[in-house]
C-alpha cells in the first residue's frame, strides 16, 4: 500500500535541508520567484544541480520555460525571505531586497551562496517537476545558511569533531 502522503511529510520533516530562493525573468520582463528546499547537487563533471517545483505552482510555466535561473542559498538571517517566497497572492519582489546579480538575474545579496544556472532539462517528478540546471556562475558569501528540519528554520552552529 502507497505510503500517505502525511505519513512521507513526517518523516521527511526529520531531514534537515536548505532553504533556497529561485528566481527567473520571462521574456516580458517580469520576475519569477519561489522559495525551495529540494535543492540538491547532482554532477561535478557537468556541472548539475536539481530543484523540484510543484506542477501546480503559480511559478511552474515560468520555470519549466526559463533559459536561466538563479538559486539564492539563503543565509540564516533571512528566514523573513524565505516565508515570503512561499507567501502566495502577493507581489514576492515588492519588498525590494532583490537586485540584479549573477547573469543579471535577481537575487538576495546577503545570500549564503548563489548559483546561476541554465535549463539543462525538465524532468518528470510525479506532481513535482525536476528542474536540472547547469550551473553557469556562483557565489560563495560567509554566512551560516539557513536550513529547514522539523517543520522550522535553524541556524547550523555546531561543527562535532570527528574520529
Ligand atoms: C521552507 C519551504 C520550502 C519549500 N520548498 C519547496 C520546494 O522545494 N518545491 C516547491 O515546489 N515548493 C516549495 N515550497 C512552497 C513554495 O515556496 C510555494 O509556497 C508554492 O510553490 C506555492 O506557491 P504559489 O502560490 O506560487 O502556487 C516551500 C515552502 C517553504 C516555506
Amino acid at each position: 500500500m502507497a505510503v500517505e502522503p502525511a505519513e512521507l511529510t513526517r518523516a521527511m520533516a526529520r531531514v534537515p535541508s536548505p532553504v533556497t530562493v529561485v528566481t527567473t525573468v520571462d521574456a516580458s520582463g517580469k520576475r519569477w520567484g519561489f522559495t525551495a528546499s529540494s535543492f540538491c547537487s547532482l554532477s561535478l563533471r557537468p556541472p548539475l544541480v536539481t530543484v523540484c517545483l510543484d506542477r501546480t505552482a503559480s511559478t511552474h510555466t515560468a520555470f519549466v520555460t526559463a533559459d536561466m535561473f538563479l538559486v539564492s542559498v539563503l543565509a540564516h538571517d533571512q528566514a523573513d525571505v524565505a516565508l515570503r517566497f512561499a507567501g502566495s497572492g502577493t507581489d514576492r519582489f515588492a519588498a525590494g531586497d532583490t537586485v540584479p546579480c549573477e547573469e543579471g538575474l535577481p537575487g538576495l545579496p546577503g545570500a549564503a551562496a548563489r548559483l546561476a544556472c541554465a535549463r539543462q532539462a525538465v524532468l518528470d517528478g510525479g506532481d513535482h517537476s525536476i528542474l536540472v540546471g547547469r550551473v553557469e556562475r556562483t557565489f560563495t558569501g560567509g554566512a551560516d545558511p539557513l536550513v529547514h528540519w522539523d517543520r522550522a528554520f535553524a541556524r547550523p552552529t555546531t561543527a562535532l569533531p570527528v574520529g
